[in-house]
């Protein structure tokens, strides 16, 4: 059984497969009402789905957008894609959703597949690592667009990022105010620019209030899993520990795990603070206290630059949001 074409089409409808070409592509031709309509309702029953890749191949175009991305099931990612379907829904384009787990080689592979695929172009959230990928956009002309984790020479290309840096900074000060001084820090991947930004906020608030020890940062990997393995690092090496402070949401719920397991009282014992601010975050039990990156902007605005630049306008204009610090109940 073959897909149904336009010549199955023709021959029902008693016309030309170009007549039915015409037809089905609004293209002017004069054809009577009832053969346009004949047309279109056999089109209809036979549930007839136009060629899309000869489509393209003829019209330059796929109206698809790639979207690479680290880890789908972290609700971080998962919402920023949500949000970038969303925008690109209704400027009428769809979306091809590729999940890297972090892995350069597999980064790569979707990368060729989306440009065989002939994607008009591609929002890309790194897994760090080399940048082979961006080479292989650029090197085919592939428009593309960074969300969320910058890399070097960021300012040669269109970006939209959140500005850690000063997130962490007003998180940390927050935490001294309610007059806890052994804070934890745990970053995301060591090798990430986001990871050395967030600690960079750290460090310069702990270095200025003269209490800064680099053996209170701990590497964690932006895992639930990573978060309960830290935390038990961490309380095994800090008994007096204060505060812990995770690079996102979902580490800081592998944490409170092991913490209320183990008896501690959140915040009373130790204040936990997260980062991103994921949906979730607002109902777990106690609610976490997060520096919140405006997820689903940053998701909006990364795919109307893309498509913008799609249009003709090329850019490398760099966007970067405000995070906000949310006071729940876990600090
Ligand atoms: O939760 C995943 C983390 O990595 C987030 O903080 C986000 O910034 C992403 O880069």
């Amino acid at each position: 059984m073959n897909k149904v074409t336009m010549k199955d089409i023709a021959n029902l409808a008693g016309v030309s497969k170009a007549t039915v070409s015409m037809v089905l592509n609004n293209k002017n031709i004069s054809v009577s009402e009832s053969t346009r309509n004949k047309i279109l309702k056999i089109a209809e029953e036979l549930n007839y789905i136009p060629n899309g890749v000869a489509r393209s191949l003829s019209t330059k175009k796929s109206q698809t957008i790639g979207i690479i991305l680290p880890d789908i099931i972290n609700p971080f990612f998962s919402e920023i894609a949500r949000a970038i379907e969303d925008t690109a829904n209704k400027l009428d384009y769809n979306v091809i959703f590729c999940n890297t787990d972090s892995n350069s080689k597999k980064e790569e592979k979707y990368i060729k597949l989306l440009i065989s695929k002939l994607v008009d172009g591609v929002i890309f959230i790194t897994g760090g690592g080399e940048n082979k990928s961006l080479e292989i956009l650029k090197s085919n002309n592939v428009p593309f667009v960074l969300v969320d984790r910058d890399i070097d020479n960021k300012e040669k290309y269109c970006g939209v990022y959140c500005l850690n840096e000063e997130g962490v900074k007003e998180a940390v000060e927050y935490l001294l105010k309610k007059k806890k001084k052994k804070i934890v820090f745990v970053t995301g991947k060591k090798e990430l620019r986001i990871s050395k930004q967030r600690v960079k906020g750290y460090k310069s608030i702990m270095v200025k209030n003269n209490i800064y020890d680099e053996k209170l940062i701990f590497e964690g990997d932006f895992t639930i899993e990573g978060g309960m393995k830290v935390t038990e690092e961490i309380i095994q090496a800090n008994k007096d520990v204060e505060a812990i402070f995770y690079s996102n949401d979902i580490m800081a719920f592998g944490g409170i795990k092991v913490l209320i397991r183990k008896g501690y009282r959140i915040p009373e014992d130790i204040s936990i603070i997260g980062f991103d601010n994921i949906n979730i975050s607002n109902f777990i039990e106690p609610e976490l206290t997060t520096v919140a990156q405006p997820i689903y902007d940053m998701g909006k605005q990364s795919c109307e630059a893309l498509i913008e630049i799609i249009d003709g306008k090329p850019s490398n204009k760099q966007i970067y949001f405000k995070p906000k610090l949310m006071i729940r109940g876990t600090a």
